[in-house]
């Protein structure tokens, strides 16, 4: 199989034998670190990382990766520039696209919500550059995606439901009960994470649910290609509107916080607006409680967490936490994701 040269910008764009293959490396090079088998896939290479809004986990993980690899991940914002948008003159992304690729192996971008007019276009954007680019373009988080996450995730599921760190099962996954529930606070987080989730788990034959309240449904086509994947699976996929019902016999629990598809009004992300709307719905929290009416479930997130929102503290540093074996997977995953679309393995 080769994925060299393949842009990453959502998991359902690629086979689930390309996302093994991904994933396959990726534990083989957790095992194995710091092994000199992975030190030069990347010589004399760079990754620009073009970053719109801040991160921790992505740019720390992507510039790791590529440390690791051989390589370096050159970190750019759109204010080291004079790019065009629909208020200001500058560079076109035609341009932009053609002229980053003459100087890097691969091209990073995250663009989130509060930064594009209406849902859909940091996703845009991405393909643009896709198309100019003739470098790899990965999605380090767009406006509805954020497929290195997602990998991070199922990774993380399938070593604590396989043989732990390293040793991954997915065969284990099919069948289990996911639950993919809202979370109170007022950070208004966009849908990318816990959309490149619901295809991830059920892409890997887990069934799903989505519980959220009234107003806080997902992109229409995530849920269809959700359902469909699942249906391929022979699982199920269903949405419930209270907080309490998704835990029975869930295996896999993710609380997170995001906005309403009302978001957008006269192209600018309604933020105070969202957060007032979320205050309506306290208590959509992950707690003791709740997790106890599992089949001992584990706690996932991609973080930044909103401990006390989100999920309770007991939770989230609780016994059945993920949350930092999945935030370790970045590296991992990205690792394997620049070895295979832009190395010399
Ligand atoms: N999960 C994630 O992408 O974290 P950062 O926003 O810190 O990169």
């Amino acid at each position: 199989m080769d994925l060299y040269g393949k842009d990453f910008i959502v998991s359902q764009e690629w086979s689930l034998e390309e996302l093994r293959a991904l994933l396959d490396l990726a534990a083989k090079m957790k095992r194995d670190r710091y092994s000199d088998r992975w030190a030069s896939i990347l010589a004399h290479q760079t990754f620009m990382m073009f970053f719109y809004n801040p991160s921790v986990r992505t740019r720390m993980s992507f510039e790791a990766a590529a440390t690791e690899l051989g390589g370096h991940a050159q970190f750019m914002t759109p204010s080291a520039g004079r790019f065009k948008t629909e208020k200001q003159a500058g560079e076109t992304i035609e341009d932009a696209a053609q002229v980053m690729a003459r100087y890097v192996c691969g091209i990073g971008i995250r663009i989130l919500e509060d930064k594009v007019p209406f849902y859909g276009a940091g996703n845009e954007m991405l393909r643009e550059y896709a198309h100019w680019a003739n470098v790899p373009i990965i999605n380090m988080a767009d406006d509805k995606y954020h497929p290195c996450q997602g990998m991070a995730d199922v990774m993380g599921w399938a070593e604590w439901y396989g043989e732990g760190p390293g040793r991954p099962s997915y065969e284990n996954l099919k069948g289990k009960n996911f639950l993919l529930t809202w979370g109170s606070g007022a950070l208004a987080r966009s849908w990318c994470s816990v959309q490149e989730a619901l295809l991830v788990a059920s892409r890997f034959g887990m069934n799903v649910t989505v519980a959220r309240p009234e107003g806080y449904d997902l992109d229409p086509e995530v849920y269809a290609w959700t359902r469909a994947n699942c249906e391929a699976n022979g699982a199920n996929f269903g949405v419930v509107d209270d907080p309490d019902s998704g835990y029975e016999g869930a295996h896999v629990v993710y609380s997170r916080n995001w906005v309403t598809a009302d978001a957008y009004q006269g192209g600018v992300l309604q933020k105070p607006a969202e957060i007032e709307k979320a205050m309506a719905y306290q208590g959509w929290t992950a707690n003791a409680e709740r997790m106890a009416r599992t089949d001992n479930a584990i706690y996932t997130h991609p973080m930044p967490i909103d401990r006390g929102s989100e999920v309770t503290d007991e939770v989230a540093s609780g016994p059945r936490s993920a949350v930092y074996d999945i935030a370790e997977n970045r590296l991992h995953v990205q690792k394997a994701v620049m070895a295979l679309t832009m190395g010399n393995l």
